[in-house]
């Protein structure tokens, strides 16, 4: 992961200075039901839960592109369109996993065990029934699936700097681990976490490119500019 020219801490004042986005019914129905589930408080556990879910619509839309990129195969400006946003979505998820794989680090760093609600039965529904609700939602209307997700990565930016906010100790600790090293090649924890966070920034911007609403991309210096 590129982070050379970006300042980090600068990125994480941005977030935690910008308010929310305006967050549709169903977004504001579908983070009170996490915070139900995992406590308000942020948590480990917590982000953990949200990089499980995270990786689900981008793994959908891969598959939906795919598949209509068998039945139209014969136009390549159809299949350059779609290849586009197949391979953006294998990225991000990709992505997602690393940030999984990460905070399990960290657990396992702290001493802290998984909570309740990531045993088996709790993720397997809590994944089936997003995996049904992305799938829907994109065979309906693709560019309304875009934007859910702009905001569920817009929440989750905003988790990632105030979580960043509440562990001053981390801006101590230093990464040891080979695996965090290979997602990013910082110095500390608290940047491991702003690096996070500003991944989730990229997938907000691509996703408003996608619904079409560029406007919304919150741009800075060293963003991807695959985005635009
Ligand atoms: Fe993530
Ligand atoms: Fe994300």
């Amino acid at each position: 992961m590129e982070t050379n020219k970006i300042d980090l801490k600068k990125e994480q004042k941005v977030s935690l200075e910008r308010p929310r986005y305006n967050y549709s019914l169903a977004a504001k129905i579908f983070f009170f039901s996490m915070d139900l589930v995992t406590g308000w408080e942020i948590t480990l556990g917590k982000t953990k839960l949200i990089e499980i879910l995270a990786s689900i619509p981008y793994r959908s839309w891969e598959i939906r592109q795919y598949g209509r990129m068998t039945r139209k195969y014969k136009d390549s400006n159809f299949v350059d369109k779609s290849g586009k946003i197949m391979e953006w979505s294998r990225e991000a998820q990709d992505n997602e996993y690393w940030h999984l794989r990460v905070i399990n680090e960290k657990m396992k760093e702290d001493g802290i065990k998984d909570p309740w609600y990531l045993f088996p039965l709790v993720p397997f529904i809590l994944v089936s029934l997003y995996s049904l609700m992305t799938r829907l939602m994109a065979f309906l209307n693709i560019r309304r699936a875009f934007l859910f997700n702009a905001e569920f990565e817009d929440h989750a930016e905003h988790v990632y700097a105030k979580f960043v906010l509440d562990n001053p100790q981390w801006e101590d600790q230093p990464v040891n681990s080979d695996l965090v090293k290979q997602y990013a090649d910082v110095k500390t924890w608290a940047d491991v976490f702003r690096r996070i966070g500003l991944d989730e920034r990229d997938h907000l911007n691509h996703s408003f490119v996608l619904c079409g609403k560029p406007e919304n991309v919150v741009k800075y210096d060293g963003m991807p500019e695959s985005i635009l």
